[in-house]
């Protein structure tokens, strides 16, 4: 019969590209145009089913700006999943998930869940970030990549679905 689980989830990228905003869409299935910058870090649950097993979500979002990567441990630790997520008409928040993957790599070892995250997938005629180079990197460092976009709700939920599925399988 069913199994239930527990698990920690942790939101991480730059600032502005979208973390409180994928988890708001997929908790609450709202969007906010403005951005109001994460003081810290703030945590959501959300319950989902997957089959006859239930999986409860404790999802961590974040503060992208750099005054705040020295509380980055706090957060993380002891996550099963991670999501790095950039912005995809920005390189410079691509780059900057590299450097979350060391860290979490670093910490947590492979007990951890990867997802890279391109988000804004509705702006892609601004695209910044080679798609290729995006689903290569992920691939090199065993992370699955993801494309969404929290404004259109596209690809958030099937996100979530799948790293919860992944976490209950390990
Ligand atoms: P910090 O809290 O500073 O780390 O930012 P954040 O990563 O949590 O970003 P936030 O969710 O606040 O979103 C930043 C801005 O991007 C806001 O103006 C959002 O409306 C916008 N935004 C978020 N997701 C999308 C998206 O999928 N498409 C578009 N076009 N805009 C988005």
């Amino acid at each position: 019969s069913g199994k239930n689980y527990q698990f920690k989830v942790v939101l991480l990228g730059e600032g502005c590209v979208g973390k409180t905003s994928l988890m708001l869409r997929y908790v609450q299935d709202k969007f906010n145009e403005e951005h109001l910058s994460t003081i810290q870090a703030a945590f959501l649950k959300k319950k989902i089913r997957i089959g006859s097993n239930s999986v409860e979500l404790a999802i961590w979002d974040t503060a992208g700006q750099e005054r705040y990567h020295a509380l980055g441990p706090i957060y993380y630790r002891a996550s099963n999943g991670a999501f790095l997520v950039y912005d995809i008409t920005d390189i410079d928040s691509f780059e900057r998930i590299k450097s979350w993957v060391k860290e979490l790599k670093t910490s947590l070892g492979n007990n951890c869940i990867l997802c890279i995250v391109g988000n804004k997938s509705d702006l892609e005629k601004n695209r910044n970030v080679p798609i290729k180079e995006a689903e290569e990197y992920a691939k090199s460092v065993g992370a699955k990549h993801y494309s969404t976009s929290a404004k259109l709700n596209h690809g958030v939920n099937e996100l979530f679905l799948d790293i919860s599925k992944r976490m209950a399988e390990k």
